[in-house]
């Protein structure tokens, strides 16, 4: 099944490109395969648990000659044992993350029968079995079972370590040294080594927390760690240390400082070690300073407290989400109905917002209750989010401007950060305010997460996570408790990975600076979580009071915005039909030299069709992106607004009978002269209007931010010039590719984002070129109230000679097309 899919997937995934307007299907069907995928997995790991799925036809790739030592838990998935030692072999998989270069940990369902040949390769008798291969294995290698091996994280991690320690074959290269270091190699550790810092850890020899915090450091470069014993007298007293295990920084010439952290353990050192000056992840870019960062980024940075929330990212949230990333269903229905219906809900009830934000919240909640259809449009439920009805003090700003989720670069953190947030932020007004269902808020959540978030890989990892979990939620205080554990999973698992921005690194939060009290250690030293500390941090962290409303337009600007565009719409509402006409004029004469129009059934119509889209979008929707090549579907969600589905009308035209048109480019054939004078005339007069009554208003609002005036005049413009239409959505932002794979693409996609942006920026630049359009478009009127008819009816004539040429050609194409692939 999973391979059927597989195919399906990599099928569709060509036709993307291809047929644009299908993408909605495809999104379906890409989530039917994801969860036919993850419902295949039926062993006890998932491909969210950071543990290496060993099948017969990985196996060898993985365990036999690897760089890194492995640790393979063979089991059955029907055994109690099994089933209860997982969470603890999963809980190491997250504890020795950082250790993956040199020793990684890989499992084998060996109740499943195709997987029974390598369990019994390996001399498998019972499960679980935990086996150790060293790098570089050898093919008949069967090797080293962990012998009475103890059903906690620690006692694995140090059994891990022994193993390390006296691997014999060649050692993984990944893999620091281990032993404990002496005052002679210290002497000369700068002269062989250009590293900046170098930490030393003394402890006891039954201590393994030196080992541990030098494995935890091996993915970071300019730093070294080093374990010193109690026994080494000189350095203990060079030094003059005292407390076992403690750690200090030594630097060339013999400078030393002890390293501050809450507690001396392990967790307490790799994190503050992790974070010293200089200190950076292999293969990343240092963190950007924020001078540099100033001029990376398409829009100035904004100063932010790192430790507080801003009401500006969950309203642009809220904006990114309601208006975006919803835009991708052009129409809702079934369960997804259903979850909208929900999270408005909760966003009414919870949504720690402004009031004016709360009475549109409340506003569209209300009227998506009486929606008792089992359908609706995107577009009926934009209209309340805009506030069509000018409910009065109901506004939801638009746009973006992050804060508190400003990434370093403009690919990162942004949207996912500000859904985060908002999630943390909802299950925190929710327990505050009492009187809920415990699971209301993460119910909500869960599902739109599912049904629309625009991230499906991270979609299908939530859902993992919750399916396995939320049920045990009975508390308010325990969902908010539940929000933040697992999004410490996710932070832990994204650790290193490309969606982490160096500027603002994935920890376990809140960091032990940012909430001391949260963090303390077990008898035997583990890192525990204050749970009595947590939930009070988190209560004060999150609530509606503590949030900042630093760079938020007020109350005032946003209905004044939001009447200004109403006005504005209202007029282009008015003009349209003239425009419109205005364009068919045109359109034929460019259809009928360029276009071919014509197709003969609805198979040769898909064929073709791309091609005459991308010709109307050029002319129609410059603005908006072309289909980027092999773009994955995910990345279509982000899009600014999805791409409106041609529609193809059979309509009949005079001379050509019965032949399929686009009906986006009607042809001046069905126009009635009479009519079309009448609109001429007014077309003039409303010109005049309109760039009259707006020469008024720019002066008028010459404070208005230059953003937002751009915006307005791609808004009005757009229809008539065909660009910026579908820009708006997407300024200053896009939204996330966590997906390692999808990076580049959306590097890519959004320069062309930029680019069009520029484009536009020029184009409706300043006065002079309003004044140039005035001139283009009173020279299209004039020309056409001048046009005498004798001309139109030549005009006419040679369109429909042209339209009918073209028909013959393709269609005589076709038929030896066909003859070619009938008879090869
Ligand atoms: C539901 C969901 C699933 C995701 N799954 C994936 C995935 O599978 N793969 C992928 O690459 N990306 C995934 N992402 C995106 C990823 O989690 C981050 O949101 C993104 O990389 C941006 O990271 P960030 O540094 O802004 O911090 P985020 O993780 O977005 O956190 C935002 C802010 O919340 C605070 N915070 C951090 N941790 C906690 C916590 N435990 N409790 C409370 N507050 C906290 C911090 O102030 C932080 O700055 C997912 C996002 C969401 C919303
Ligand atoms: C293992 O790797 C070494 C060098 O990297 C190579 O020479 C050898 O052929 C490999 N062996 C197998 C079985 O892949
Ligand atoms: C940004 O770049 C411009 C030139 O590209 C430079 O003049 C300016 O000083 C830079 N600003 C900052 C804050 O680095
Ligand atoms: C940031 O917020 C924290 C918590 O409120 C506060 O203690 C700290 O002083 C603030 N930092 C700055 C630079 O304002």
């Amino acid at each position: 099944m999973a391979r059927r899919c597989g195919r399906a997937t990599s099928r569709f995934t060509e036709e993307i490109h291809i047929y644009p307007r299908k993408r909605v299907t495809l999104a379906v069907w890409l989530c039917l395969c994801l969860v036919f995928l993850s419902s295949a997995e039926a062993g006890l790991y998932t491909a969210s648990d950071q543990i290496v799925l060993l099948t017969p036809e990985n196996v060898e790739s993985i365990l036999v000659n690897s760089t890194a030592a492995m640790v393979v838990e063979f089991y059955a998935s029907w055994c109690g044992h099994c089933i209860a030692f997982s969470p603890v072999y999963v809980s190491l998989a997250r504890d020795i993350k950082e250790w993956k270069p040199a020793v990684n940990l890989a499992a084998i369902d060996c109740a499943a029968e195709e997987n029974r040949r390598v369990c019994t390769g390996y001399k498998i008798r019972g499960y679980p079995t935990i086996k150790f291969f060293h790098a570089y294995s050898k093919a008949d290698s069967t090797g080293q079972a962990f012998k009475d091996f103890s059903r906690n994280v620690r006692g694995l991690r140090h059994r891990i370590i022994d193993k390390l320690e006296t691997h014999v074959e060649p050692w993984p290269p990944a893999c620091p040294p281990l032993e404990p270091t002496s005052q002679a190699e210290i002497d000369n550790f700068f002269e062989t080594n250009n590293i900046q810092h170098l930490a030393l850890i003394f402890e006891e020899a039954t201590s393994y927390i030196g080992r541990e915090v030098t494995l935890d450091l091996l993915q970071f470069e300019n730093i070294a760690v080093r374990r010193v014993l109690n026994t080494e007298e000189s350095l203990v007293t060079k030094l003059g240390v005292t407390e076992f295990p403690s750690c200090y920084l030594y630097y060339p010439g013999g400078n030393f400082t002890r390293l501050r952290v809450n507690i001396e353990a392990r967790t307490f050192y790799s994190y503050a070690l992790q974070r010293l000056p200089g200190v950076v992840r292999s293969g990343k870019p240092p963190p950007v300073s924020l001078h540099i960062l100033t001029n990376n980024t398409d829009e100035p940075w904004r100063q932010f407290n790192k430790s507080r929330v801003y009401m500006a990212d969950l309203e642009s949230t809220l904006h990114y989400s309601l208006r975006v990333e919803l835009a991708a269903h052009t129409v809702i229905k079934g369960d997804a109905l259903t979850s909208l219906k929900n999270y408005i809900s909760v966003l009414a009830k919870y949504f720690p917002g402004r009031p004016v934000v709360m009475n549109l919240l409340r506003y569209a909640d209300s009227w998506l209750q009486k929606q008792t259809a089992d359908q609706i449009s995107y577009e009926a439920f934009r209209d309340i989010l805009d506030n069509k009805a000018q409910i009065p003090d109901a506004a939801l700003p638009e746009g973006v401007r992050w804060v508190g989720c400003q990434g370093s670069q403009p690919h990162l953190r942004r949207y996912p950060c500000g859904v985060w947030t908002v999630f943390h932020a909802l299950t925190v007004q929710a327990n505050s305010g009492g009187s809920s269902a415990p699971r209301e808020v993460l119910g909500a959540m869960r599902s739109y997460v599912h049904n629309f978030f625009g991230c499906r890989a991270c979609a299908e990892h939530f859902e993992n996570m919750a399916r396995e979990s939320v049920a045990e939620v009975d508390t308010l205080s325990s969902a908010v408790l539940w929000l933040w554990s697992r999004h410490n999973r996710v932070n832990n698992r994204l650790a290193g990975a490309l969606s982490e921005d160096p500027l603002f690194p994935k920890i376990q939060w809140p960091s032990p600076e940012m909430c001391p009290a949260c963090h303390t250690v077990k008898d035997n030293g583990e890192h525990r979580w204050n749970m009595p500390q947590v939930l009070p941090f988190l209560m004060s962290h999150f609530s509606s009071s503590s949030i900042l409303t630093d760079y938020l337009d007020n109350e005032t600007q946003v209905l004044e915005k939001q009447r200004e565009k109403h006005a504005n719409q209202q007029l282009a509402l008015a003009q349209k039909p003239v425009e419109r006409k205005a364009r068919e004029a045109l359109d034929v004469i460019q259809t009928s030299t360029t276009q071919p129009t014509v197709q003969e059934e609805e198979e040769e119509e898909e064929e073709e069709g791309p091609q005459d889209e991308a010709g109307a979008d050029e002319e129609e929707e410059g603005g908006e992106e072309a289909p980027a090549a092999a773009a994955p579907d995910e990345m279509q969600a982000f899009k600014a607004k999805p791409s409106e589905p041609a529609r193809w009308t059979k309509h009949t035209v005079e001379g050509v009978r019965g032949q399929w048109q686009v009906h986006r480019k009607p042809s001046i054939v069905g126009m009635r002269m009479r009519e079309m004078r009448e609109d001429i005339v007014d077309l003039d007069s409303f010109v005049n209007q309109h760039y009259k009554a707006k020469a008024l208003r720019v002066a008028a609002s010459s404070r208005v931010k230059r953003r937002t005036l751009q915006r307005e005049k791609e808004q009005e413009n757009g229809p008539m010039f065909g660009l910026g239409m579908e820009l708006d959505a997407g300024v200053g932002m896009v939204g996330l590719q966590p997906m390692e794979a999808d990076f580049e693409l959306d590097v890519g996609q959004q320069r062309k984002q930029l680019q069009k942006r520029d484009l536009t920026g020029q184009y409706f630049g300043g006065e002079a070129e309003l004044s140039q359009k005035k001139r283009w478009m009173s020279v299209l009127s004039i020309g056409f109230s001048k046009l005498d008819i004798s001309l139109c009816v030549i005009l006419y004539f040679m369109s429909t000679m042209c339209l009918l040429a073209m028909y013959l050609f393709f269609k005589n194409r076709l038929r030896l097309r066909r003859a070619k692939t009938a008879f090869p």
